[in-house]
């Protein structure tokens, strides 16, 4: 089979490899499509302090069981999404439903060989069949709308919400969905500083959008006479932790999505002077159950997401466009 393998770091390449073999407990999946996700690019590059090399990356994966190991009861041909999270099971978050923090966390793509490929051996605990009615393209982005579901189940949204997102990337946009789309936030202001993803997050539900390369977030929000309740913050810098807390109003919520080892500068006054919640976000703790619920119900629109399309051949080209070209870029999808 082929498999697209980071060799050693910015050595990205097809490999031909024997077809793997379901250890027990373990489904073999023929992979059908797999979204390209910023961490996929960071391990390409070794930047990601938890790959290990060489490593069959992706881990936003759809296909279908082509074989099972022992001890395992699943639908041949069944049609089936990856949820990349694997936990020991016995660790404290593990033992308090957080398997995504778990003290000995593998990530599938990540700690363990994953998604692209032609085929891939996975534990069976971890996949989702996928309902009929919600179609390939729609299946491959539950993965990264299970990220925001998780962020947005630890703040909580609601009607009463003024919402701000920072960042209209992939993970910005799946965020903007879940807070428009499903939990009806009352007003959602996005802040990027690319138009063109501005206006996606418009596409995908928000209300105002603020390029902050050309007006302050600040002189925006006194314009408008209004004070963030929710803030979530999937852009990432360093820098607006800081912004965010002293924008937030009263009793409001913060969201932190960032892995950035820089610190950030943060006020106690302003924190606790306004009692505020801060809350952080790590993949996701057992939500896509959540996800394709949503996806059947037909709350989400994944499809003003992807904006990408290519056969695993052409990885070198998709991989480029992801990361080179964030006006015209949103999700990339590779088909094997
Ligand atoms: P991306 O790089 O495609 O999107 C980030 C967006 O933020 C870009 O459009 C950029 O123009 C914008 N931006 C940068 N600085 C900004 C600022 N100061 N104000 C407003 N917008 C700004 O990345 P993607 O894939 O959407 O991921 C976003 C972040 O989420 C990354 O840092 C990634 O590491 C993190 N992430 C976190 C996960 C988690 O589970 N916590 C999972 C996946 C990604
Ligand atoms: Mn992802
Ligand atoms: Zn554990």
């Amino acid at each position: 089979m082929k498999s697209l393998v980071v060799e050693r770091p910015n050595q990205l390449e097809i490999q031909e490899r024997p077809l793997p073999v379901p250890g027990p407990g373990q489904v073999r999946l023929r992979v059908r499509r797999a979204g390209i996700c910023g961490s996929d690019v960071h391990i390409s590059h070794g930047s990601n302090p938890f790959a290990r090399y060489p490593r069959v990356i992706g881990h936003e994966i759809l296909g279908t069981v082509d074989a099972i190991g022992d001890g395992v009861d699943f639908p041949p041909e069944a049609r089936v999404v990856v949820d990349p999270v694997v936990g020991c099971g016995h660790c404290y978050p593990c033992s308090v439903g957080r398997p995504n923090v778990c003290t000995n966390l593998q990530v599938i793509g990540v700690h363990l060989d994953g998604g692209f490929s032609e085929y891939c051996c996975v534990p069976a605990e971890n996949l989702h069949v996928v309902p009929e009615g919600i179609p390939d393209e729609h299946a491959v982005m539950i993965e990264p709308f299970a990220v925001a579901a998780n962020m947005i189940d630890r703040t909580g949204a609601g009607p009463e919400d003024i919402a701000l997102v920072y960042g209209a990337g992939p993970i910005g946009l799946t965020v903007v969905q879940v807070l428009k789309r499903v939990h009806r936030v009352g007003t959602l202001i996005v802040t990027d500083r690319i138009d063109e993803r501005l206006a996606a997050a418009c596409e995908s539900g928000a209300d105002v959008t603020l390029n902050t390369a050309r007006e302050p977030l600040a002189d925006k929000l006194a314009e408008m006479g209004v004070r963030p309740t929710l803030i979530i913050d999937a852009a990432c810098h360093p820098a607006i932790a800081g912004e965010a807390i002293a924008l937030a109003s009263p009793a409001g919520r913060i969201g932190l999505m960032g892995f950035s080892a820089e610190p950030s500068l943060i006020v106690q006054q302003q924190i606790t002077g306004k009692e505020l919640s801060i809350f952080s976000s790590r993949l996701n703790a057992r939500k896509f159950p959540k996800v394709i619920t949503w996806m059947s119900q037909g709350l989400l629109a994944p499809e003003k997401l992807v904006t990408h399309r290519f056969g695993m051949r052409d990885f070198a080209r998709a991989f480029d466009v992801f990361e080179h070209d964030q006006t015209a870029c949103c999700k990339v999808l590779l088909s094997f």
